[in-house]
């Protein structure tokens, strides 16, 4: 596997797959990186922890970092580049162009400037890499469905495929910032799946998941339509850690 930084050394050939990711990768990344493998000729991990997707009260200082790790894993799923580029190289001197993103609700009300951080972002690898298919998690279904809308609106011809959530045994969604959690606020963390999943199947779904998040309290529990798919989502603080989960509805994500 080749490590890559700047954007005129990238070579790729053939069905090119692109999964983009900010590192400290989990079995949720992994599990994109071998999908990508088994549908792609060439597969092209991005690693780069996007400033302008973090905000003022976010953790970017802090994110987890470990790019020797990351490189072995992704070499082990069949990886064939690593870009990982330097802010410099994605966000050069002077740099002043934005995808503006109309988007309401959930992840877009809780983080103001959010997804115009990530839409931006992954306008910018889609051109650099230029994928045939770009791999998303599940998790993030918002984020997924305002990159599909992005690739619409600006017909930029990429293939987005929504992989399911990777959970652990107890219901716990992966997610890098899990690491931060002590044992016992992982305990607490458990609520947020939980009461989701009790969500799910309620005649009232957010009045059900609020009811059953056992003391934790939500930064919001609400039910979104993105696209073809309607989810019942939600974030909260355990601790200092902030974490999103959904569940699907109705309709197809993927
Ligand atoms: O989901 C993520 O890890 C990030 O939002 C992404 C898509 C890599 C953009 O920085």
């Amino acid at each position: 596997m080749n490590v890559v930084r700047k954007t005129e050394a990238l070579r790729t050939r053939g069905r090119v797959g692109l999964v983009p990711t900010m590192g400290a990768f989990h079995e949720g990344h992994l599990s994109l990186m071998r999908a990508a493998r088994a549908e792609c000729d060439t597969v092209v991990v991005s690693l780069f922890v996007n400033p302008a997707q973090f905000g003022e009260r976010d953790d970017l200082e802090r994110y987890p970092r470990d790019e020797e790790r990351d490189a072995r894993l992704a070499a082990e799923a069949g990886v064939d580049i690593l870009f990982a580029p330097t802010a410099q190289e994605m966000y050069p001197d002077g740099f002043a162009t934005w995808v503006d993103v109309d988007e309401d609700g959930g992840e877009a009300a809780a983080r103001p400037g959010h997804f115009r951080g990530v839409a931006t972002v992954c306008l910018k690898l889609f051109n650099i890499v230029r994928p045939d298919v770009a791999y998303f998690g599940q998790k993030d279904a918002q984020q997924a469905a305002v990159l599909r809308r992005m690739v619409r609106d600006l017909n930029l011809g990429v293939q987005l495929r929504v992989l399911p959530t990777v959970r652990d045994a107890d219901g716990l969604a992966l997610s890098s910032r899990n690491a931060y959690l002590s044992a016992r606020e992982r305990e607490t963390a458990l609520a947020l799946p939980r009461a989701l999943e009790a969500g799910r199947t309620a005649a009232d779904p957010v009045a059900a998941t609020r009811a059953a998040l056992n003391g934790l309290e939500p930064e919001y529990v609400e039910i979104l339509t993105l696209g073809d798919a309607t989810v019942l989502a939600a974030a909260a603080r355990v601790g200092s850690t902030r974490l999103i989960d959904n569940v699907l509805l109705e309709g197809a994500i993927a």
